[in-house]
């Protein structure tokens, strides 16, 4: 008994090793296991056995059918995974298909980002190259080479958070403008030996000490542009800025100048674009920003010649654009980083 035993595990993993698709390995199952199947068949067997044997060969037959079964799960399984059993028929996995999606997941930049880079991308198609400067500035930078000297007004809306740097020679200072890349642009220029022409952009946050409301924040974002060059004029800076609103608000768009003041531009202006933010409004005037020709004494300061160079300057910010273009009620839903507000833009 013990030696049938023996031989149908010998014998059946030997065939079941051999099997090679679904169908054989039926075919093994129905001859080995299945009802009528050969292990059956032997422990058929059992009722002729003496009593002292039968506790050793019915443990025997468990052993048995257990490694048989388990060895034909095995195969089965090996099988449908088209794994290294090789089998031609049933499921199997591709693994160089991409992964499944989960829509809800998926992240997007913020919207100020996305809007920042479409100012950019216009100024960029009119050839303005992009500059970057620090958050962190000193007094120099924000003020005193923008022609903003100590106890000059024009600090006071603007005079904010400064940080104390004892290995500073100047006081440092969150910048509360971008016009402060202006100046870093021409030191460089200095400081390389380069000439002008010049013309950029730069994009970037800003800190103000603004009391929080819906429509003022005491950190939001501006674009500053620049340009110098031989004979550039009042008339180079409002087509530049009319081109801008016709480039990104449509044909319909118009600008208008209000004469103004800022230490670092002489004459100076407020400038005004008539434009529909929202596809099927009416347009209508929003004021965006100031701008101007680059104060000679500026320019002075970085370097460059006023008597050979002119240049304009202009700034504003990116967050009303952000809401009037996106119907954005309260500046303070930008940053409060609520998903289900940001996921609905
Ligand atoms: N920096 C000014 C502000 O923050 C905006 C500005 C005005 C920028 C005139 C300029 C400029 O470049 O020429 O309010």
């Amino acid at each position: 008994m013990l030696d049938a035993l023996n031989q149908i595990e010998s014998k059946g993993l030997a065939e079941l090793a051999a099997v090679a698709d679904a169908d054989a390995l039926e075919a093994w199952r129905i001859t080995y296991v299945g009802p009528k199947g050969k292990l059956k068949g032997a422990m058929g067997g059992m009722k002729n056995i003496s009593k002292e044997d039968k506790p050793a060969v019915g443990k025997r037959a468990n052993e048995v059918k257990n490694t048989l079964e388990s060895a034909f799960k095995a195969k089965k399984d090996g099988l449908a995974g088209g794994g290294t059993e090789g089998g031609a028929s049933g499921q199997y996995i591709d693994v160089t298909e991409p992964g499944l999606v989960s829509s809800s997941n998926v992240g997007r930049r913020h919207i100020i980002t996305r809007v920042r880079d479409e100012l950019v991308d216009v100024f960029a198609r009119m050839g303005f190259e992009v500059a970057h400067g620090p958050e962190l500035e000193d007094e120099e930078h924000n003020f005193i080479k923008l022609n903003i000297p100590p106890e000059h007004p024009a600090r006071d809306p603007i005079d904010n958070f400064y940080i104390d740097d004892p290995e500073s020679v100047r006081p440092r200072m969150l910048r509360s403008q971008t016009s402060t890349v202006q100046i870093r642009v021409m030191e460089q220029m200095q400081a390389e030996g380069r000439e002008p022409p010049v013309k950029i952009v730069s994009p970037g946050r800003v800190y103000r000490p603004d009391t929080v409301d819906a429509t003022h924040s005491f950190m939001f974002h501006q674009i500053e542009g620049l340009w110098i060059d031989r004979d550039v004029s009042m008339v180079d800076l409002k087509s530049t800025l009319l081109h801008f609103a016709r480039a990104y608000f449509g044909e319909g768009a118009d600008i208008r100048l209000r004469p103004s003041f800022f230490p670092f531009t002489e004459p100076s202006a407020e400038f005004d674009m008539k434009i529909a933010l929202r596809p099927g409004d009416e347009p209508s005037w929003i004021e965006l920003g100031g701008c101007g020709m680059v104060d000679p004494n500026v320019l002075e300061g970085c370097g460059i010649d006023p008597e050979e160079w002119t240049g304009f300057a202009f700034g504003f910010g990116i967050e009303r654009l952000a809401m009037g273009k996106y119907g954005i009620p309260d500046i303070r839903m930008l940053f409060e980083n609520d998903i289900r507000f940001l996921e609905r833009l």
